[in-house]
Parts: C-alpha cells; structure tokens; sequence
C-alpha cells in the first residue's frame, strides 16, 4: 500500500509528539487511515536539533532547514504547519495550497486572522485545511461542531479554552494569591511562557473562539470584532466574594447567536459553582456546547501539550488520507456550512450583549447609601438577584457592597456604573464582572 507523504514545517514539542505518536501506534493508525502516513521531510530552523530528534525516531526521513522547499516538494502530498504565528506561517500554507497540497495546522492565531483568506484559496485549488488541533489540543471539538452536531442549531458555546489561565485562576482560589504571584510560579513550573500576554490577556482563548463561531454558526472568522478582557487586572478579593456568593471565576470565551448578530467575547466570568465548567480546575480546557435538539454538551481534556496536541494533529491527517481522492464538493466543508451557505452575520458591539453582573464598590457607611444605589439599578430596569454589605473593618467607616444582577443589557449597566460612580458616597471606581448562569 502507497504511503501518503508528509512533509513537517516546525519540529518542536507537538512535531516531537507527532513523531512519536505516528510511530508508536503505525499498526492501528494505518488500518484506520487505509494506507500508512509517512513524514517524509522535516523542515527547521534549528537544523542540528531538529536532525538528532528525526534520526531517533525516523531516520529515512529527510531534514532541511528551507520551508519553502517542503511546501514545494512535488513528493509532498500532506504538508503540517505547526511553526505558529501569522508571518511566515501564512505565506507557507498559502503557498503549499498554491501547490495543491492538503494543510493540517494547529495554528489558531493563523486562522482566526487569516483563516478568510485561507479557505478562500483552499477551495479554489480543491485542497483541504484541517484544524483540529487549533482549538483546545487534544479535545475533538472541530470534529464535533462540524460533524457530530451538524443536526442542530446551535445556540451558544463557552468554553474554558486556555490552560495557561485556568491553572492562575485555580491557584488563585485555592492558594488566596494574587494574580502577580501566582503568575510567577507558573513561569517558574513552565506552565506560562516568559511573555504571558497572548494567553493571560485573553488573544489566544479569542482566537479559539472565533474558530469556533465560525464553524458553530457559519459565519467568516471576525477575530478584530471579539471583545477581549484577559485576567491580569482581576483581584483575589472578586474571587473570595464570588466564592461566599456561590460562584467562580473562569476566563470564558462565550460566543452566542442572537436575532441581530453574533456575541463573541473572552472575560472573567463568573458561573455558578456548581456547574461541571465551574469544577475544570488547572491547565485543562473544557467547552460547553448548547445545542437546540441535542441540549448541552461538554467537551473536556487537555488542552496542550505534545501527544495531546500531536493526537489531533493525526486525526486530521488520517481524515485527509481518507478523503482525499474524493471529489472536493463531497468532503465536510471547511466552516461547517457550504461556502455559499457561510452568512455574513455581525458580531455584536459589547454595549449590545446580554449578561448578569457581579459589582462591587466601597461606600461610606451612611444612611441612603443602598438606596441611592438601588434606585439607580432601578431607573435603568436592572433588578438585583443577591447583595452582601461587609461590616467595615475596625477603625474605618466604609463598606465594600457586593451586588449580583439579573439578565440585563451591557450598556444599561454601564449606564447604571456611571451613575452610582458619581455618587458621593462611593469611593474610587466599581469592579464589573460578567456572570453567565450557562443554562
Ligand atoms: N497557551 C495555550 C494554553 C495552549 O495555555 O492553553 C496553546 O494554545
């Protein structure tokens, strides 16, 4: 049986594992793929390192250190990107695509960005795009949205989607430590990278999502149109009180279909504690689909990492060997949905979106105070589910007031925020978070 040639772009961890996984489990790879998988070549810039892994694992394979002369090899017929980023990592798909070669990426800042484009030029030359690997690791959630669920309409996902903040957000529960110290140690254990920015601000779970949202609603990605809020700015005091209120706190990427557009949004969000997503606790990711027949349904594994990574790096490629004889128009479309079926629906400017609220701000502990608040939320239809007042501390006459809201729309809350801001009674500005009961 002729082997389908791969050609390796990027030889890190995940390439590592991809390695190691082909090999390991070759038999039962093949008998699901119908012929075997082979890398042929790997491309890397650190030649020397990447010639010892290879030599290792698979010595018939052969290492250059040009991409451009892998995406261009007429023995090529599968080419893995898994160098990351959108520089050079779109003009090699782009060019291997050029080529009529089928891409597996695991590159979710690639697509969320250019992703458009790519399919695009995809669809053109008759080519596949997998992704499985771009949204939470070793999870199948492209595998379900496109597939498993393509009976319903589905109605809103969130997910916990980035291991990096999970694991800070845990630690800060259960450790009582803050952000800062917290975010140290991860470094120290290699859980965050040396610049944590992509994955603590939120840009790497907003880049999972609108891959998601695409697919779930069939819609063009619109990653520059995602609210994004990252943990960095979160107290540990906003957990401790969400946790006496019942509830914690996850970085969420929430994605929604309404009547008038899209809701595509990454923040702290608090959720009540007993919901299984509340109980996902360090590095791992878990996704909550809602759908209209099927009702919900939690996707949950790791996120990272090289053999669970390297798990749906393989996926992706037995699904192309299988179907890559069949006609173009006959193999499941790139987002889900027919190319000429993908909307153009917008995505909803943050004022727009409907949420419930956590707030809290510190008063002077006078008379009137609750009700000048209570009637602000009041003027603005915002009716209040649970509210705490802390005794002031010994010596100090101000209170820090804890409200939860019910369902109301964001601008209506900022204006509300404004509002009780001015009062002079309230000291410095209100911390806002957003609460989803996922129901
Ligand atoms: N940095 C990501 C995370 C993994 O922490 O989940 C790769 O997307």
């Amino acid at each position: 049986m002729k082997a389908i040639k791969v050609g390796l772009l990027g030889i890190g961890t995940v390439g590592g594992g991809v390695f190691a996984v082909l090999k390991r489990n070759q038999e039962e790879i093949t008998r699901r793929a119908g012929r075997p998988i082979e890398i042929r070549v790997v491309a890397d810039k650190d030649h020397e390192r990447a010639r010892k892994m290879v030599s290792v694992i698979s010595p018939d394979a052969r290492v250059v250190d040009d991409a451009f002369s892998v995406v261009n090899d007429p023995e090529v017929d599968i080419v893995v990107e898994l160098i990351g980023g959108y520089g050079i990592a779109r003009e090699l798909v782009l060019q291997a695509i050029a080529n009529g070669k089928h891409v597996v990426t695991a590159n979710k800042a690639l697509l969320a960005v250019h992703g458009n484009e790519i399919f695009a030029a995809a669809q053109e030359k008759g080519v596949m795009v997998a992704f499985e690997a771009a949204v939470a690791g070793g999870v199948p959630i492209i595998k379900a949205l496109r597939e498993g669920l393509s009976a319903n309409r589905i109605e809103w996902i969130a997910g916990i989607i980035n291991g990096t903040t999970n694991f800070i957000l845990s630690e800060m529960r259960e450790k009582g430590l803050s952000f800062a110290e917290v975010l140290k140690e991860a470094q120290r254990l290699g859980y965050a990278e040396a610049d944590p920015t992509f994955d603590v601000e939120g840009i790497d779970a907003a880049h999972k999502l609108t891959i998601m949202s695409a697919i779930a609603f069939g819609i063009p990605m619109q990653f520059e149109s995602a609210t994004i809020e990252g943990i960095s700015r979160l107290d540990a005091v906003d957990i401790r009180y969400a946790e006496q209120l019942g509830y914690r706190i996850k970085l969420l990427g929430i994605t929604r279909k309404m009547e008038s557009g899209v809701e595509l949004r990454v923040h702290p969000t608090l959720i009540p504690a007993k919901r299984l997503l509340a109980n996902v606790e360090g590095a791992m990711n878990a996704i909550l689909v809602q759908g209209d027949a099927v009702g919900s349904t939690l996707y949950y594994g790791k996120g990272a990492g090289a053999e669970p990574t390297a798990s749906a790096v393989i996926a992706d490629l037995v699904d192309v060997t299988r179907m890559h004889t069949a006609d173009p128009e006959h193999r499941v479309p790139y987002l889900a949905f027919q190319p000429d079926a993908v909307v153009d629906l917008p995505i909803l400017p943050i004022a727009e979106i409907f949420s419930c609220y956590y707030l809290r701000l510190r008063v002077a502990d006078k008379t009137g105070v609750l009700a000048d608040i209570a009637r602000i939320l009041a003027d603005q239809g915002i009716s209040i589910d649970a509210l705490i007042q802390k005794e002031p501390q010994e010596g100090e006459d101000q209170a820090d007031i804890i409200l939860l809201t019910h369902k109301t729309q964001e601008k209506s809350i900022l204006a509300a925020c404004a509002a009780i801001e001015a009062l002079p009674t309230v000291q410095g500005g209100m911390t806002r978070l957003r609460l989803e009961m996922l129901q």
